[in-house]
């Protein structure tokens, strides 16, 4: 398939929508934890939250336009400052995605869709009880992406909560053992197998490559 700007605007909608949001690869599957000013947990799927960098900690993801629609998590952060993400396990998968259904202010995702909300003392947002990697973040940035009115939520994190079992003496998580997900687009869901792990990228020690075409 080769497409060009012009193909790709004069693609069907939901086409293009496939297409543009399976090239970037697998993102991973995180529930966003929340609550809103009247105390109803909210909880939604975003496969796109980044890490930003390690000092400060600071964890980035991106919220669509709350223009024509009413968008809960950006609400929720906004007034509260406050949110978690939770990374979404292998058999949670479907569950997860049905977080992203349209549903009123009054109903909460975490009953809907059979998660159970989980809280630290002195902490607002609700953690994701069945998660094996859960994030407790305070809202640092509001950045405007003006070219299609996204916004860039930076948070730091404050709490960080993951089984021992998972991490390796230099802090390394082994995704596998977590079983974690992955999504392709907005409704393909992957696990991960660890395939390799190398050192530090040194000029010095570069290995001897051939080409493979
Ligand atoms: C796999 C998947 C990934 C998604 N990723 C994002 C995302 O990164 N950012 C976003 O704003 N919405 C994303 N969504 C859409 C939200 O989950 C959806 O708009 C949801 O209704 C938001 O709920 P809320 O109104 O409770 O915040 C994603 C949906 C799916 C199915």
């Amino acid at each position: 398939m080769y497409l060009n700007k012009n193909d790709i605007k004069n693609l069907d909608r939901i086409y293009r929508l496939n297409v543009i949001n399976s090239i970037t690869g697998i993102k991973p599957a995180n529930l966003i934890g929340t609550v809103s000013g009247e105390g109803i947990e909210n909880l939604a799927i975003f496969s796109s939250v980044v890490h930003l960098g390690s000092n400060p900690p600071l964890i980035g993801m991106f919220s669509r336009p709350d223009k024509e629609v009413r968008r809960h998590t950006l609400e929720n952060i906004k007034s509260n400052e406050v949110y978690t993400i939770n990374h979404v396990k292998k058999d949670h998968a479907k569950q997860a995605h049905y977080t992203s259904a349209k549903f009123d202010d009054d109903e909460s995702e975490f009953e809907k869709c059979g998660f159970t909300p989980e809280y630290l003392e002195g902490y607002a947002a609700p953690f994701v009880k069945e998660s094996s990697c859960k994030i407790g973040l305070g809202l640092r940035d509001l950045i405007p992406i003006r070219t299609n009115n996204t916004l860039l939520i930076v948070g730091e994190i404050l709490h960080l909560i993951v089984p021992d079992e998972i991490v390796d003496e230099k802090g390394q998580f082994d995704l596998t053992k977590m079983e974690g997900t992955g999504v392709s687009g907005l409704n393909v869901y992957y696990g991960f197998e660890k395939i390799n792990q190398f050192p530090y990228a040194r000029k010095e020690e570069l290995p001897e490559f051939k080409k493979s075409v």
